[in-house]
């Protein structure tokens, strides 16, 4: 390969956002996001209504993204896209524009994994950026996934254990509407719990495999437990909003280090990543520095725009893509159950 450097231009439209980012090799020059405000009057997110706000953002937000990065759409060496998992009318809007993109510049399209997206976020040069060496373990924490993988190499990803039910993102979401609270509303509780008792109220941890996970249960004893609080005194929310949080948020984070420490020891890996928009919460951040010197590992943490959804981690991946000159198919298409170990 010469010494040329690659520009490709990723979109991301897995979910709720509409995110396109230029890379030249391993530098992100523009990550852009549209966050799709309609879905807060539903308390979540409406795939209908996701997809059409697909449409009217993605020409836009590629259009910023070359802007911002400086360049020429003749400049691109390539397009990478997330070909899933999703929800399939979001995915097929990025999937169809990136391939008629590709097809009127006439350069090659590469097929994304959104997962391994998160995961390789990783790997995007910056300063100071500290990247882990593999193999190492990433705890994938979203709105709709759950999992720990063991990476191999960029491509090469095991699944060791994941959620059996609701993500943990979706336990945060689901919880924070119980206390009345917007969506998304993980940051909020983040945000309330920074001040309040983390035991101050307990609630129990799931009993399921030494890697998986389980959220479903702990949402359901948390709304019984707010109704019965609730029936001797009804400003129970309001009274306690601070404590309520801190005590949620201590329980989850505790839940996801515990899964962590068995995945190491079943491994010897003392190397961790974190990944995905649950990534960002403060005590989740804060837990894995500490297990730094507390259990001796070596921890790597995502820069805040690359935990949510975004196309940077999509064009890092590409990049990684067009050094192996692992091109899409002509006829590929979205796949909305993709996994993080499918190879294609
Ligand atoms: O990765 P992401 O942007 O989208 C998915 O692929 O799902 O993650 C979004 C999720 C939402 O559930 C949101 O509530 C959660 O990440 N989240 C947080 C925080 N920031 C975002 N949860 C807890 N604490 C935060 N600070
Ligand atoms: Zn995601």
């Amino acid at each position: 390969m010469s010494n040329k450097p690659v520009y490709i231009l990723a979109i991301e439209s897995s979910c709720d956002d509409t995110s396109a980012a230029v890379i030249c090799n391993d530098r992100i020059l523009s990550n852009t996001v549209a966050n799709q405000e309609i879905h807060a009057e539903y308390g979540g997110v409406v795939p209908e209504l996701a997809s059409r706000a697909h449409q009217q953002n993605i020409v836009p937000v590629v259009q910023q993204a070359i802007q911002k990065a400086n360049i020429d759409k003749k400049d691109l060496n390539a397009i990478a896209f997330t070909r899933g998992p999703g929800l399939m009318g979001s995915l097929l809007v990025g999937t169809s524009f990136a391939k008629s993109l590709a097809q009127s510049l006439n350069i090659p399209l590469l097929d994304i994994n959104h997962m391994q997206g998160h995961v390789l976020a990783h790997f995007i040069e910056e300063e100071n950026s500290k990247k882990p060496p593999f193999p190492f373990i990433c705890l994938t924490i979203s709105g709709g996934h759950t999992q720990i993988v063991k990476v191999e190499n960029y491509f090469e990803m095991k699944v060791l254990g994941e959620t059996i039910d609701d993500a943990v993102g979706e336990a945060y979401d689901k919880s924070a509407k119980i206390l009345d609270l917007p969506y998304p509303g993980g940051p909020l509780i983040d945000k309330y719990a920074q001040t309040g008792n983390p035991k101050a109220y307990k609630f129990t941890k799931p009993r399921v495999g030494a890697m998986d996970f389980s959220f479903s249960g702990l949402k359901t004893a948390f709304l019984y437990f707010i109704q019965k609080e609730e029936k001797t005194n009804p400003n129970f929310i309001k009274e306690n909003l601070h404590d309520i949080c801190a005590s949620l948020q201590h329980t989850i984070v505790t839940i996801l280090m515990d899964k962590l420490k068995n995945a190491v020891k079943e491994t010897g890996i003392k190397h961790i990543a974190i990944a995905g928009g649950v990534s960002a919460n403060s005590e989740v951040r804060k837990r894995i520095q500490e297990a730094e010197n507390k259990y001796g590992w070596t921890t790597y943490i995502p820069k805040f725009e690359y935990t949510t959804d975004n196309a940077g981690m999509i064009a890092i991946a590409g990049y990684y893509k067009y050094l192996d000159n692992n091109f899409s198919q002509v006829a590929i298409t979205a796949n909305a159950r993709l996994k993080v170990n499918d190879t294609n």
